[in-house]
């Protein structure tokens, strides 16, 4: 237990040792289930709840913080590593009301069975008073399911966002210490988390900044009591601008696709470009999509086997188009023994992109000259794009 303000408590749980969530997203460095306790002067309100593996630490901040009423628990979000204790909470403080917007309600009734008359359903911008101290809930949508919802404490100027700005970052550190260390959690928590749905966080990161907020307090990763800092970075990650980068995902099982893109980054790096190569069978995907979260362009490399494209190759293909980055050009390079349709498989793979796609090189066998003469002429065709974009010199 950790105090923000006076009678505004951190009670949630650090996950140090989860590496894995939603059995997909990597956990490089853990992360946190944030939950936080205000105790108004006739009123104690939860902030949501952590995940069900932590609710016996949430339980031990709770008897830490030394109160025996808790009136509401405010829901957020339906998801379960907010919302999974919540049926606990209810076993311990029976009195306690689930505090939600009816979306959300209907979530956790489907996924918790969390009885009907145990709710308060409140609406965009309503607020609830615990005493000396105001609940004001603010709509957030689509970050990153329809229903979640945010609170913003009037009187001490907090914001807490739910999953909106979070970091999965396992840190004993109450508020961020090391901002380069969160940028890269929050930048990776935002493309792998948020960036399908930019144009809802534009829109979200609007609605938020008519609020006076000294701190805000996401449920994942440190509190931030410099908010400029995160709302700045989101307002470069959503702008329509991209960088003078090309992404490179690849695979490669006997070398020729290898040789390929080891002469196409020679030819990037030649012309100024920015390129970021990842080996698709020994990568973080983390670092994947943090990478497409600003570059102007994705080339994807693959052989050919069983006719198509290489598996891990459509996986890559696959997660960029469901992140939905703002990339502007796109081409896939790679390599066939007879035959097959892996170019047309990944190009249709990325087919949620809105890019321009630019002639793919396909290589029979090793490349040869005229492959290379080819690669070259994607690299000039990338540089001309960047340029006319006014990203490159
Ligand atoms: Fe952290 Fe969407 O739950």
């Amino acid at each position: 237990m950790r105090e923000l303000k006076p009678n505004v408590y951190a009670v949630g749980a650090i996950d140090w040792d989860r590496r894995l969530f939603d059995e997909l997203i990597p956990l490089p460095d853990g992360t946190s289930y944030n939950a936080y306790l205000i105790k108004g002067s006739e009123k104690t309100a939860l902030l949501d709840t952590v995940d069900p593996a932590k609710a016996d630490v949430l339980i031990d901040n709770l008897v830490e913080v030394g109160i025996d009423r808790i009136d509401y628990v405010v829901a957020h979000h339906g998801e379960q590593d907010h919302s999974g204790s919540i049926p606990d909470i209810l076993m311990l403080y029976p009195d306690a009301k689930v505090v939600t917007n009816a979306k959300c309600k209907g979530m956790l009734i489907d996924l918790l069975n969390i009885a009907d008359d145990k709710f308060v359903t409140i609406e965009d911008g309503q607020t609830l008073s615990l005493g000396d101290k105001t609940l004001q809930f603010v709509y957030i949508p689509w970050v990153h399911w329809p229903e979640t919802m945010g609170t913003y404490l009037q009187e001490d100027k907090i914001l807490f966002p739910c999953d909106f700005f979070g970091s999965h970052l396992a840190t004993s550190s109450l508020f961020v210490d090391d901002e380069a260390v969160v940028y890269e959690a929050a930048k990776r928590y935002y493309a792998e988390i948020m960036m399908p749905f930019r144009g809802q966080i534009i829109k979200n990161l609007e609605k938020i900044q008519v609020l006076e907020i000294e701190m805000i307090a996401p449920s994942h990763g440190p509190v931030y009591d410099k908010p400029e800092f995160i709302i700045n970075a989101y307002q470069d990650w959503i702008s329509d601008r991209v960088k003078n980068e090309v992404v490179l995902p690849y695979v490669s099982m006997h070398d020729s696709t290898r040789k390929m893109v080891e002469h196409f980054v020679d030819a990037l790096i030649e012309r100024g470009i920015t390129v970021r190569q990842f080996k698709l069978s020994a990568t973080d995907i983390g670092k994947l999509a943090i990478s497409l979260v600003d570059a102007a362009t994705i080339v994807v490399g693959s052989p050919t086997v069983l006719a198509g494209a290489h598996p891990m190759a459509a996986y890559a293909a696959i997660l960029a188009n469901a992140l939905r980055p703002k990339t502007k050009f796109a081409s896939i390079i790679g390599s066939y023994g007879w035959g097959g349709r892996m170019v047309e498989q990944l190009t249709g793979l990325l087919s949620n992109l809105k890019v321009e796609l630019l002639e793919p090189v396909a290589a029979k066998g090793c490349p040869k000259d005229d492959d290379f003469t080819a690669l070259d002429k994607l690299a000039d065709q990338i540089l001309a794009r960047h340029k006319e974009l006014g990203i490159a010199d």
